[in-house]
């Protein structure tokens, strides 16, 4: 942090919240509210003599609430720039001033109560989005009893406790009689690996962060009895193994089995657990002077806002999505836009530091070469079609489209596209144009697809990234699935355009199917939804028409799911071979009629 408040080349913007960033890569135009410290950072050499004056005591969010601090005060010990800013929220008053001790006090004159909020705006090429993570709170799990019982603590507090610079000056006390615990009991897994109990996915650091716990209990104090209780301890990365066995060396016991509850008893304090020892199949009763919770870490909760600053998609786990979780690990799909840390997923320091090199190498690569290339598949706008409806815009992921339907303009950028094809799906004025993705080719394919024996064809049209690639699997694992199945590539689900659906029924398919990627999985941030809305009302249209809606599937399919893929296509064809030949045949008369219709109209209008 030193290094970076240090280098020549960093602008360090400390209390700054960004507010807005626009254009796109290589372009970015970034505003961002810096917040007044009311202190002259410039001048404060931290002498701490404001601090001793000032009144307020309140609660030390670094320490964990463990201890106290004031309202002019340092965040943390290394924070850079080591200077002091007062938390308004606490300060008793500066309009009018109602204490004013710190200024009194501070001979260099550093108070300014004057001070105001800044707005600045610079451009930039690439962000790295570096927003980190927060920690579980364990304080709904109420078997455990934290926020009840005072020594039941969390992993987080535990680490204060024990540092030097912490609360009781590295002295390990429990906390209701303050002195040293003779025994102390870890519970791994907290607000992790279950659903109903916190988050479904492993949080990734908290079995090394416990044995690392551990270990720094047994080099301070010998003496201390320590048990872990864990579902599996997971030491996976390069001399995790071996710490995991100092560990057990220096006396840890590890037990295979979570503890359903924590009873305190009353007169001690100590607290009491019955765990289920699943590698001794018995039960076990353990009483602890102190309890820690290994607590998981979950997405922060102010993701929301920097997913719509930068236009970012979300894995069902609710950290960001990466462009590519092999070929472009630190990418947001937002072209020049990188991730580095927690924000991500959740991560160790070192993989942090990997992560965070990676991406300011691909920031820096971007930089470097001053341009970049841009996808092969983008739309192509033919502004004189355009009746500006707007319509494109929304549906846009990437915000690549702008339209002003009052000036009757639209401008569109091209390096913003994605291809992902929405825009041009929900055209109805066949303003947009797919690159190697165009109407032309997938009416074509239809045509070639139901040219003969139509009445035995399943259309199915598959996004590249999902479905398509499910089908593959199903391929590749050698699973059986109908000759009856025609698949139709298109990059997202979202570039099945409701005419190519009637098109495919109008040429006698007797079932189509549109499948993409599970809801929060599309490639391109939530094109899907409009998969979604543009289906829901083709079956109402088919259901207007009198063609049965149940004839048109909307099916999510994952790379993955190559079984599932299969079973979907087997259940497709049992429905297939209920369509009658009439049907089909009266389904065609429908559409053939209303495509007439629709032609006339549409006549009518250019005239
Ligand atoms: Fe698969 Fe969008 S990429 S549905």
């Amino acid at each position: 942090m030193m290094d970076v408040g240090r280098h020549p080349n960093i602008k360090l913007l400390t209390c700054s919240q960004v507010e807005s960033i626009s254009g796109y890569v290589g372009n970015f135009h970034v505003r961002v509210h810096k917040k007044a410290r009311y202190v002259v950072e410039s001048e404060c050499t931290a002498c701490n003599d404001c601090v001793e004056v000032c009144p307020v005591i309140i609660p030390d969010e670094y320490q964990q609430g463990l201890s106290s601090r004031k309202a002019i005060y340092i965040p943390f010990p290394q924070a850079v720039p080591s200077a002091y800013l007062i938390d308004m929220n606490n300060c008793l008053g500066t309009n009018p001033i109602a204490c004013g001790k710190c200024a009194e006090k501070c001979d260099k004159k550093c108070i300014d109560y004057d001070m105001k909020d800044e707005i600045i705006e610079f451009d930039v090429g690439t962000v790295i989005v570096a927003t980190g993570m927060d920690v579980f709170d364990p304080t709904p799990l109420d078997e455990y009893g934290y926020g009840t019982y005072e020594n039941v603590i969390t992993s987080m507090e535990f680490e204060r406790l024990l540092s030097a610079g912490g609360p009781s000056d590295g002295h390990f006390i429990r906390p209701t009689d303050r002195r040293k615990p003779k025994t102390v009991g870890f519970i791994q897994c907290v607000g992790s690996r279950c659903e109903q109990r916190g988050q479904p996915y492993c949080s990734n650091i908290c079995c090394m962060n416990t044995i690392k716990d551990t270990l720094l209990l047994k080099d301070h104090y010998p003496d201390i009895e320590a048990k872990v209780f864990y579902i599996d301890m997971r030491a996976f990365g390069k001399g995790f193994e071996d710490l995991f066995k100092r560990s057990k060396e220096a006396g840890v016991q590890y037990i295979r089995g979570i503890p359903g509850e924590i009873i305190e008893d009353s007169k001690t304090r100590n607290l009491k657990i019955l765990v289920e020892d699943t590698t001794a199949n018995k039960m076990e009763e353990h009483e602890f002077e102190m309890m820690v919770l290994s607590v998981g870490v979950t997405p922060r909760l102010d993701m929301p806002e920097v997913q719509k600053l930068l236009t970012l998609s979300k894995t069902p786990d609710g950290f960001f999505m990466e462009a590519h979780p092999k070929l472009k690990p630190v990418d947001a799909p937002t072209s020049g836009v990188f991730f580095a840390g927690c924000a991500e997923a959740p991560k160790d320091v070192k993989d942090s530091v990997t992560q965070a090199s990676a991406a300011a190498a691909r920031a820096e690569t971007l930089l470097a070469a001053g341009k970049v290339k841009l996808e092969a598949i983008t739309s192509e706008l033919n502004a004189d079609l355009c009746r500006f409806c707007t319509i494109c815009a929304q549906a846009c992921p990437y915000k690549a489209i702008t339209v002003d339907p009052k000036k009757k303009t639209i401008s569109y950028i091209e390096a913003l596209c994605k291809g992902c094809g929405t825009c041009g799906a929900e055209c109805r004025f066949s303003a947009i144009k797919m690159k190697h993705f165009t109407d032309e080719q997938i009416v074509s394919q239809i045509d070639t697809y139901l040219e003969e024996d139509s009445y035995d064809k399943v259309i199915i049209f598959a996004c590249n990234w999902c479905s398509y690639a499910g089908a593959d699997t199903c391929g590749g694992a050698r699973l059986q699935y109908p000759p009856s199945s025609r698949l139709i590539r298109t990059m997202c689900s979202g570039r099945v355009d409701e005419k190519f659906v009637l098109h495919a029924f109008r040429k006698g398919a007797p079932m189509v199917v549109v499948s993409g990627c599970h809801y929060v999985d599309c490639h391109y941030i939530d094109a899907n939804r409009w998969t979604q809305k543009r289906v829901e009302k083709l079956w109402d249209k088919l259901e207007r028409l009198g063609i049965r809606p149940e004839r048109l599937l909307l099916e999510w399919i994952s790379a993955a799911e190559g079984r599932r893929f299969a079973q979907t296509m087997q259940d497709i064809e049992e429905l297939r071979k209920k369509v009658t030949k009439e049907e089909i045949e009266h389904t065609i008369k429908i559409l053939t009629e209303e495509e007439e219709k629709e032609r006339q109209k549409q006549e009518k209008l250019k005239k």
